[in-house]
């Protein structure tokens, strides 16, 4: 399996997949009992999630009267409400796949002056959406991609994107979309060990992969089928020594679960995050007018990868064995000289970091990359 899976996984897994009950786990928070029927009422004070990098995003925009906007990314509308703000009479365009990001576009427009205009959907749909508002390609003055997941889907149990808040073994972004997409649970206890360890090594990037899937197989063997995050975590941890567990720190050094990696790694594998991620920017290429402006977050390395080769216009499945600067080099050679049309320009060759101060404010950022550039042509 390559970087990016292959519809091949996708398929072989639809052909295994055990669909469990679905599991509604009620809270007397925000959410009510079914996915359907999630609803958050916005109230303009509140921060259901902080915008990363804001300042910096809002810097390489600088936002001008009339222009017209694509926030990839919607979740709660941090970064759209501050571009909005820029600047009178501002398009917003606010794509997401979750549907509760779409509601909260749809209260949030209200509060300014009807210029934000939901999309629901995915990035590899945002053409044919686009489309659908006549929006044409060539079109856009600045388009945000700010990559994972919000602070909503994390926090809240129900969704199971949480090591730390158990709750359902579920991790889809939109659910409540697509009923029948595999859920983080059909993909553990139908896959085989072989395939799971090269998703977590994969989507992971972790070094115990094969002893996790060994773990993960041998619970649901012995045991039972994994349905929560709590129960995952547990038997991911099982694969580790206590010493090898001790060993887990995160970029400021401090101690991790042994399953964040994993987690990572499923949490890509189901929503099909990275092959989104390279179609959502091939499109963007398309819909950007010329001297159109891109600026993308992502929040690992994986996704980083595949920004900077898409900016520099390498093929993204090259081996990774290869640097960036070989790769140009070779891509020169065979293509005879520099004769490729460069489409974008960079705009910081090095990738933008957050302030420390920022991450402190808001630990979820430590691991942001901010890449920004101007399409030329
Ligand atoms: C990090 S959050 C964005 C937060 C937002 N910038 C803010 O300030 O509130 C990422 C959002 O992107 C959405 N998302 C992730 N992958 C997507 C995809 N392939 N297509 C559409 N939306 C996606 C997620 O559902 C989530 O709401």
């Amino acid at each position: 399996m390559g970087l990016l899976h292959t519809s091949r996984m996708f398929t072989y897994m639809s052909r295994q997949i055990v669909r469990l009950p679905f599991m509604q786990y009620c809270s007397s928070g925000i959410l009510s009992s079914t996915p359907s029927q999630r609803r958050l009422t916005v109230h303009s004070n509140e921060q259901l999630h902080i915008p990363v990098m804001l300042d910096d995003v809002l810097d390489f925009f600088s936002p001008e009267k009339n222009q017209v906007y694509i926030d990839m990314t919607f979740g709660a509308g941090g970064h759209s409400s501050e571009i909005l703000k820029c600047a009178e009479n501002i398009t917003m365009y606010a794509l997401d796949r979750d549907p509760l990001a779409l509601d909260i576009a749809k209260q949030l427009s209200g509060l300014h002056g009807n210029r934000i205009i939901p999309l629901e959907g995915k990035f590899s749909e945002i053409t044919r959406l686009l489309d659908q508002h006549d929006v044409g390609l060539n079109s856009v003055d600045g388009v945000l991609l700010d990559a994972g997941c919000s602070s909503m889907q994390m926090d809240t149990a129900e969704r199971g994107f949480s090591i730390s808040k158990d709750g359902p073994l579920d991790m889809r972004m939109d659910s409540d979309r697509d009923p029948k997409q595999p859920t983080a649970a059909d993909v553990v206890n139908a896959l085989s060990e072989a395939d799971l360890a090269k998703i977590i090594r994969t989507y992971g990037e972790e070094k115990h992969a094969r002893k996790i899937a060994r773990s993960i197989v041998e619970y649901r063997t012995t045991w039972q089928p994994i349905t929560t995050t709590k129960e995952f975590a547990y038997v991911v941890s099982c694969a580790f020594s206590h010493r090898e567990a001790k060993k887990q720190k995160d970029k400021l050094r401090r101690p991790v679960h042994t399953a964040t990696k994993t987690f990572q790694a499923l949490r890509i594998f189901v929503n099909n995050e990275l092959n989104e991620l390279v179609m959502g920017l091939e499109q963007v290429e398309k819909i950007l007018k010329p001297g159109g402006k891109l600026a993308v977050i992502t929040f690992h390395s994986l996704e980083d990868r595949i920004v900077k080769r898409f900016l520099r216009g390498i093929d993204y499945s090259e081996k990774y064995s290869m640097s960036i600067g070989e790769k140009m080099r070779e891509n020169r050679t065979r293509d005879g000289d520099d004769n490729r049309p460069q489409r974008w320009k960079e705009i910081n060759k090095k990738v933008l970091e957050p302030l420390e101060e920022d991450i402190i404010d808001n630990p979820r950022a430590r691991s942001a990359k901010l890449r920004t550039a101007v399409k030329i042509h």
